[in-house]
């Protein structure tokens, strides 16, 4: 479980989260959702550390993130691992090097475990096949699939990910969205997704957080989304196309009863 009391921060004199309380519970994909430039990057680059808050509390099962020593941050990191947007896979080195690369750097395993773990991730997100290629030879909802078995090579007990879904279709997306869920439950990890898709959203959205210029101003489950009533939640979802057909379709059901009646 991570918890997130009162965070705040600001670039000079631009404030970007301001005061955001958040409960991120183990076993469960916990998605954060809000508009393009909402802050949600900001939010989660604060919670791994890559950006520092200006005040609050993050707490890692109970353990308090900004007030570690810079040691303890380190050995606390071991344990997130990460699928960033920007992070992508490195081209010059094999899916199997790729995904051992952490193992590389962490671990102290003999070169014969490291590649067993490695293409136990591997086979886990149906890729070993596909050991040998390099990134530029496989197509990218494959390469999402790579830097999630990389993600998880060193077991991590919290897993994040920053719009995973960015230049894939959407039977890819699904299908991305899916292994993020299954693995999360299958390794009982507490994972955080940024996401402005409501595929995602309808698929996987067991525990969301509604982000508005960098307040929270909406949680709740995938069921409950639609019967909230803050305005600027319902502009967002609605301003998604599949939701604009599932009200489309409702509108269409409710004339082809009446036509009945
Ligand atoms: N390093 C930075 N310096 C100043 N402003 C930043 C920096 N990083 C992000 N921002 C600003 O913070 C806001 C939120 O950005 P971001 O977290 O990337 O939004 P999102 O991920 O929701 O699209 C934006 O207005 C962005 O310009
Ligand atoms: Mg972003």
């Amino acid at each position: 479980m991570i918890q997130v009391k009162s965070l705040y921060k600001s670039f000079e004199d631009k404030d970007v989260l301001l005061d955001i309380n958040a409960t991120f519970n183990q076993g469960k994909t916990n998605l954060i959702i809000g508009q393009s430039g909402s802050g949600k990057t900001v939010f989660i680059k604060c919670l791994v550390g890559l950006l520092k808050p200006t005040k609050g509390q993050i707490l890692y099962d109970n353990r308090d993130f900004l007030s570690m020593s810079k040691n303890e941050k380190k050995l606390l990191r071991r344990e997130m691992g990460m699928i960033f947007q920007s992070a992508a896979l490195f081209d010059s080195l094999s899916v199997l090097e790729n995904v051992m690369f952490p193992l590389d750097m962490f671990s102290n395993d003999t070169l014969r475990d490291r590649t067993r773990r490695a293409q136990f991730c591997l086979d886990r997100v149906n890729l070993l096949d596909a050991q040998k290629k390099f990134p530029g030879e496989i197509s990218g909802g494959m390469q999402k699939r790579v830097a999630i078995a990389r993600a998880i090579a060193l077991n991590p007990k919290y897993l994040f990910c920053d719009e995973p879904n960015s230049g894939l279709d959407p039977k890819t997306s699904l299908l991305i969205d899916e292994l993020i869920h299954d693995i999360t439950t299958e390794y009982d990890m507490t994972t955080i997704i940024n996401t402005h898709d409501m595929n995602s959203v309808m698929g996987i959205g067991e525990s969301i957080i509604y982000i508005y210029q960098g307040r929270k101003e909406w949680e709740g489950t995938k069921d409950e989304i639609f019967t909230a009533t803050n305005k600027r939640l319902n502009d967002f979802i609605f301003a998604s196309d599949l939701l604009k057909k599932v009200r489309n379709e409702e509108i269409n059901d409710i004339s082809a009863n009446d036509v009945d009646l």
